[in-house]
């Protein structure tokens, strides 16, 4: 037998502390000290927020980059630019934050959820595909953890059926899809720039597409219906104020000097964790395909089969936290079940029960989403991913120490009832 576990009150396998998040310093000040200076504050004055745009739009090979408020604010404006609302449906995942369907709401569209492929916590085109109605107009594939979903998959049945593909790339900045980085493979895609994320201004979003038809009313919308060379005072379409400022501008340009680097890093060591998750029986790492040719690993995302590893999942996220591992079980709730979609608490957002009177989200039912949520998700934040190989191997080792134990913890949990 090895060691004692940690939460047994053993010593613990690791007290060294990860990668902290954010990670920040004389650039950043360097950065945000000039916007200041420069007393131009806001982006129709400063120069931070549009060469960023112009940085990020290349490196993810696309046409246009429209920088936002936030991922929310993101999504909701490229429903309305595309011109989804009042009896559209999108098609979306469940296993995802809010956002991703909420956007919907607040355009008055109508959200359908497709369940999940299990091994690779993504959307799943069959699933997709089944739901698919005259009425439906878009989907809203989420890159989860940074994996890109299965963009062929869903460019085919977006092409069978005219609609389009808005990625939600909030987990996924620099992610590859058989090479080409994602946001623009789809008709439009977004990206959150929220603390936790791997590129991060505290708040603030992005939106990506190689479409000038798009891009104009995305541009157009984000700034109060403004259309360049037009009067300020003049407004030509329903939009808002979503701009972003320079002083995030200036932080995002000061964080795109380590960006390469860090994502090339949480590639590789999410890559090893994998590799040596995969060897622990009952653990299975979120599958990637040759497809995915660079993870960002937002997150690193791995099942765990209670029957086969010896302990429930919630046991195992107790226990790797008390060795040192920080560790979290993930999104508990597939949306469909959140209170807000079962009681359709949309305050002003009517739209889609007026397109759809019998709307009733307590019937839809995603069995894939629901095992992961109730029973197998676990994550590792992105920060564990920026540490060393001897880091990713404490992770590792963590594990199997709790795996060795496992049968031993259910024997014990079974003399208890
Ligand atoms: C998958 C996903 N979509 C959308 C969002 C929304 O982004 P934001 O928090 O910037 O509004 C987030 C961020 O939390 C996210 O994780």
């Amino acid at each position: 037998m090895t060691d004692t576990l940690a939460i047994h009150g053993g010593k613990p396998l690791r007290t060294k502390p990860f990668p902290e998040w954010p990670i920040f310093g004389e650039v950043e000040e360097r950065y945000l000290l000039r916007a200041l200076r420069s007393g131009k504050w806001g982006r129709l004055a400063g120069n931070d927020v549009s060469q960023f745009e112009k940085t990020f739009a290349e490196y993810h090979q696309a046409k246009h980059a429209i920088a936002v408020v936030n991922g929310t604010v993101g999504l909701r404006l490229a429903l309305i630019a595309a011109g989804i609302g009042e009896g559209d449906e999108v098609i979306v995942p469940p296993y995802t934050f809010l956002a991703t369907a909420s956007a919907v709401i607040e355009a008055n569209a109508t959200p359908v959820f497709a369940d999940l492929e299990l091994d690779t916590f993504n959307i799943d085109p069959a699933s997709v595909e089944s739901l698919v109605t005259a009425r439906t107009k878009a989907i809203i594939p989420v890159h989860l953890a940074g994996q890109p979903a299965d963009l062929d998959a869903l460019a085919a049945i977006a092409k069978r059926h005219n609609l389009i593909v808005i990625e939600d790339a909030a987990h996924a900045h620099g992610a590859e899809y058989k090479g080409r980085r994602v946001g623009a493979i789809g008709q439009m895609g977004m990206f959150s720039f929220q603390s936790s994320k791997n590129l991060c201004s505290g708040e603030g979003g992005i939106v990506l597409t190689n479409h000038d038809d798009l891009a104009e009313r995305l541009r157009s919308i984000h700034n109060c219906g403004r259309i360049a060379g037009a009067a300020w005072y003049e407004h030509f379409t329903i939009g808002g104020n979503y701009r972003l400022s320079e002083f995030q501008g200036a932080v995002l340009n000061a964080q795109w000097t380590r960006f390469d680097q860090q994502t090339s890093t949480r590639d590789a060591n999410g890559k090893y964790l994998a590799q040596r998750i995969a060897q622990i029986p009952g653990l299975y790492p979120q599958r990637r395909g040759p497809e995915c040719t660079r993870h960002s690993y937002h997150l690193f995302c791995f099942r765990v089969v209670a029957p086969e590893f010896g302990m429930s999942r919630d046991a195992l996220i107790a226990a790797l936290t008390a060795e040192g591992i920080p560790s979290l079980a993930g999104y508990l709730i597939p949306l469909y079940r959140q209170k807000l979609f079962e009681n359709l608490a949309f305050g002003p957002y009517r739209g889609c029960q007026r397109a759809h009177p019998d709307l009733d989200y307590r019937r839809t039912s995603c069995p894939n989403c629901e095992t992961i949520c109730y029973q197998q998700g676990a994550w590792l934040e992105q920060r564990l991913l920026l540490g060393t190989r001897a880091d990713m191997d404490d992770i590792a080792d963590a594990l199997e120490k709790i795996h060795a134990h496992g049968n031993v913890s259910a024997a014990i949990a079974c003399q208890g009832k």
